[in-house]
Parts: structure tokens; sequence; C-alpha cells
């Protein structure tokens, strides 16, 4: 076996955890399924999931990467649990599923560069997302796309990402906040903000109960959790870093940059008479489509923002591929180039299916999030709470004193509510996983 490489800075981690959460989860699939749910009763739910289940998901994560060392499938060989493998098993097949339509989603994005420097779309943004987003364009840019995450995984962990990491967060933020307040000038921005902030009291509730799934899909989805990229990147870890302070800072940085997302599309929406309603995975597109065309020096912005996306997109798709990578290479031996190459050809194959029909797309991305991750979360809760739990604590304390108690409440947050919670979720996903595939045949 080679020799693992480490971080090869402090700030590396936290940096390529953060690359991995922030994505296209946070500026394409927030504010489209937070639309499409109906706005602020929507936004309520994921909050609350993200901080009570998100937080204890991505704690059980590093302590079983930086106590084990190894990656999602070894970490349990490592412990001598190797029937825990199948954790890895359904991280692995996520990985995949994702993957597959990330790339497409994320070949949109570059065309949506190329368009932005040309104008193509600002004459008609919705016909312009129909065409970029289904169909021999749809499956070249995938290519590229694909192309470019086993490019940068193929050079490994150190030469490749953590440079890219460090512009991306701070460029989507300032694109953001710039599309914000332009937004808020905007004859339609008060009924965007209503919608998305303001829930109905009389149906908060029972509208909130009802969007658990849907919202557990997105927060798992969101912070990357459920498939052991978060094992995988804590593995190279060091033993003096909080592990506390760490997913405190991804979470934060993540949910701020999702409702930022929400915040700068949601004007421009109401504001273009956009049913949210209506527009699934073309939402944000079509909404900012229009945007760019308006704005002062609307090309310029738009090429930058997208710019900023696809570096998004990448350090996400990449930690995907990484998880798979780091696998088959410590697991089978392969060399990193050739196992990369293949995987990502076998991923960019399953891939097809969903640039030429967007059905397909959503029947991967509710089989991915509601049931794949939410299956993988289900298991490390589990694992973790009944039997790891002493060896978590300790790990858990490493490198930060006195949380004890604490760690004690985060236990058994994962026995018994967490564990509740997402076999509720696992079998609402089951269902819509059946709807959706239905819905394509
Ligand atoms: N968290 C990424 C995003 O929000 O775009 C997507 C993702 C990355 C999901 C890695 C799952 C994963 F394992």
């Amino acid at each position: 076996m080679s020799v693992r490489e480490t971080w090869a800075t402090r700030i590396g981690f936290i940096l390529v955890a953060t690359g991995s959460a922030v994505g296209l989860g946070n500026i394409w699939r927030f504010p489209f399924l937070t639309a499409e749910s109906g706005g602020a009763a929507f936004l309520i739910a994921y909050l609350i999931l993200i901080v009570s289940v998100g937080l204890p998901l991505i704690l059980a994560e590093f302590v079983i990467g930086r106590r084990t060392k190894r990656n999602v499938v070894g970490a349990f060989d490592e412990l001598g649990r190797s029937n825990w493998k199948i954790v890895g098993g359904i991280g692995a097949l996520a990985g995949f599923v994702i993957l597959s339509y990330y790339s497409v989603v994320g070949g949109w994005v570059i065309q949506y560069i190329i368009a932005s420097i040309t104008g193509a779309y600002t004459s008609d943004p919705a016909a312009y997302f129909e065409t970029a987003s289904v169909g021999t364009n749809a499956v070249v840019f995938d290519a590229l796309f694909m192309g470019f995450v086993a490019g940068i995984v193929a050079l490994g962990i150190r030469n490749g990402l953590e440079r890219a990491a460090k512009f991306m967060v701070p460029s989507v933020v300032v694109l953001l906040i710039v599309l914000s307040v332009y937004g808020a000038t905007l004859d339609g921005s008060g009924a965007g903000y209503a919608f998305y902030l303001s829930p109905d009291p009389a149906t908060l509730v029972s509208d909130a109960i009802g969007l658990l799934p849907d919202a557990a899909g997105q927060a798992f989805f969101t912070l990357s959790l459920g498939m052991g990229v978060m094992i995988t990147y804590a593995s190279y870890l060091g033993e003096d870093r909080s592990l506390l302070n760490d997913s405190l800072l991804i979470l934060v940085v993540d949910t701020f940059i999702a409702l930022l997302a929400g915040l700068a599309i949601f004007p421009f929406l109401f504001a273009e008479g956009i049913d949210p309603g209506t527009g699934g995975p073309g939402t944000v597109f079509v909404a900012l489509g229009t945007a760019f065309a308006e704005l002062p020096a609307g090309q310029l912005v738009g090429t930058v923002f997208y710019i900023a996306l696809f570096m998004a997109a990448l350090t996400s798709a990449f930690s995907i591929l990484e998880v798979i990578v780091a696998y088959v290479t410590e697991t089978f031996g392969f060399e990193r180039k050739p196992a990369t190459v293949g995987i990502a050809g076998v991923i960019f194959l399953i891939g097809i299916p969903t640039a030429l029909d967007i059905n397909v797309l959503n029947a991967y991305d509710v089989l991915a999030n509601q049931v794949l991750l939410i299956g993988g979360g289900l298991l490390l809760a589990i694992f973790v709470g009944w039997f790891f739990a002493g060896e978590a604590l300790e790990e858990f304390t490493t490198g930060s004193d006195g949380l004890e108690g604490l760690g004690t409440v985060w236990i058994w947050l994962l026995r018994i509510p967490i564990t509740v919670l997402l076999l509720y979720v696992l079998y609402n996903g089951v269902l819509a996983t059946t709807e959706a595939v239905t819905a394509v045949l």
C-alpha cells in the first residue's frame, strides 16, 4: 500500500471538506427544492434537520475516519467490524448514482459559462435551458465535466484540490451577495422574501412535518453525508483538531451559502413571474438567466458567477470520486490513475440516461438522496450509537477538552431519535423513488 498523503496545510482539511459540502446542492438544489416545496416551511424543516441530524452525523463520520485512518470500507475492517462494510458498499453505490447526474448538471454549468460570454440565453432563458439541459449538448458537456473531475482526482489529494478550494468559497459568497443586493431592488422582491422567509403559522407544523423526508435528503446531500466522504477526509486529519469545531465551521459555511443562494434567487423568480412550484431543476438557471440579461454588465457578472459555480461543483464532485477511488486503490491495490479513469468512465455511462431525460435525472436524485444517503446515515447512526460509542466518545474529546457531557448527548441522539427519524425518512424515500421511477416508465 502506498504511503498516505496528509493535508498539506492545517487549513487544507477545512477547505476540502467545505469544498465538498458547498456545491450544486447549495446553489442549484436547495433553491429549487425550496421553491417546489412551498418556501418557508421547507426552509424551517431543513434548518432543524441540519442541526439535529446533520451535525451529529458529520461528527459520526469524523470520529470513524480519524480513528481508523482508512477509507469508508477499510475503516470497518480496521475496527474488526467487517459486517459493517455494507455502509461502504451503500456509500459507493450512492457515489456512482450521485456523480452520474451531478456531472450532468456540472455540464449545464459549463454551457452557461460559454453562453454568458456569447449572450446565448439572454433573449429566452427558458428556451435556452431546454436545449442545454437535455440531449446531445448535455451528454457532451457531461463528459467534459467528468474529464475535469477525473483529471483532478488522478493528480492526487494534495496537488489538485486545496488550491481550487481556496478560491471557490469566497468567490461564490461575493457573487451571491452582489446578486442579492441587486435582487432587493426589484419589484417582486417583497413577494419573494415573503415566500422564502415567512411561513404561514396556521399550517407551519403540519407542512414542516410533511416536508421532513425532502428536507432530510437535502440536509444529507448538502453536507456530503451518508456515503463516507467525511470518513475519508477525516482519515487524513491530525489528532490536534477539535472535531466539534471543524464540524460546526463546515455546517455554518454550508448553510450560510444555501441561505444566501435563496436570498439571491427568490426575488428574481417573483420579479419575473415564474411560478416557483413548476420550475423543477431548471428554476435557478432560468431565473438567473433573466437576471443576467437585465443586470448592468450582466454578461460579465454571469460569466464570473458560473465560473465560481463550476469550481464549487468541481470540488464537490471531486470528493465523490475520491471516496470511490480511495476505496478501490487501497483495497485492491490498483494504481490511482487507471482506477480513476475506469471508474469515471463507468459513472459517465450510468449518467447518460439522465442527460437524455430530466425525469430520469429526478429519479436518480430521489433514489440517491432519500434512500441511499439516508440508508447509509441510518447505519452509521446505529453503528456509532450502539456499537462504537466508547471509542467514538474518546475520539470526540481528542483535541478538545471538557466535552464529555455533550458527547453523551450526541451518542443518545444517534441511538434513538435520529435512528427513528431516519427510518421514517427511508420508508418515505422508498415510496418517493417508486413514484419517480413510475414517472419515467
Ligand atoms: N454536498 C455537495 C453539494 O451540496 O453540492 C454534493 C455532494 C458531495 C453530495 C459529496 C454527496 C457527497 F458525498
